[in-house]
């Protein structure tokens, strides 16, 4: 079958596209304002380029005209801290998922273990294998209600023991199939 986009309503098209793109990874994204530290996951998230270094990130809203904490967050301060997800931390991200106030913090609510190996960049999620400090690098325009955000990598925190003499990565992410969460298996 061909499905024809224009005759599908927006929370359908939004289940079929993210059925299909699969895997995705997940950013766990930590922000800062005013004190308050928050963390929450987006899947709407892939590596645009390793020169600059950066990674596009699309965040929604909160209801009409407000955008969720994360995105608020970037946009005034510029700074944003991308953790990973595994095994040991899955249900804390579910967590982080939860609609909260600006007010609140994911992070105090429910219990999250967080670091700070950066004193200029948001904590970063303990639990995480490695994680991305990142600076806000441009903003793309597109009509909806979905804001993609373009981020400068600029430093990376790795475990010890997962990054080997010729620069390749081992870590464990679980991803995002669907309405699911999925771990990488070998084939
Ligand atoms: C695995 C997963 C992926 C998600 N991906 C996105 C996404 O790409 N964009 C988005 O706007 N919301 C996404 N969400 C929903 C946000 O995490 C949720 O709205 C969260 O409450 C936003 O928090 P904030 O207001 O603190 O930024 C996702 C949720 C889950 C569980």
């Amino acid at each position: 079958m061909i499905i024809d986009y224009k005759d599908v309503n927006d929370l359908n098209r939004y289940k079929i596209m993210s059925d299909t793109v699969v895997p995705r990874p997940i950013a766990w994204i930590v922000t800062e304002d005013e004190g308050i530290i928050n963390a929450a996951p987006f899947s709407y998230f892939i590596p645009l380029s390793s020169d600059p270094a950066v990674v596009i990130v699309s965040i929604g809203e909160k209801e009409k005209g407000v955008p969720k904490d994360s995105l608020y967050n970037i946009l005034k301060h510029k700074k944003a801290t991308i953790c990973f997800v595994n095994k040991d931390n899955m249900e804390d991200v579910k967590l982080c998922a939860t609609m909260l106030g600006k007010e609140e913090s994911e992070i105090k609510e429910y219990e999250i273990d967080v670091q700070r190996p950066l004193e200029e960049y948001p904590p970063m999620i303990s639990s995480s294998q490695t994680a991305l400090f990142c600076d806000f690098y441009q903003k793309v325009e597109l009509p909806g209600k979905t804001t993609p955000i373009i981020l400068e990598i600029k430093k990376q925190y790795l475990e010890d023991g997962r990054l080997d003499e010729r620069s390749h990565v081992n870590i464990e992410n679980i991803g995002r199939c669907g309405a699911y969460f999925k771990a990488m298996v070998d084939v």
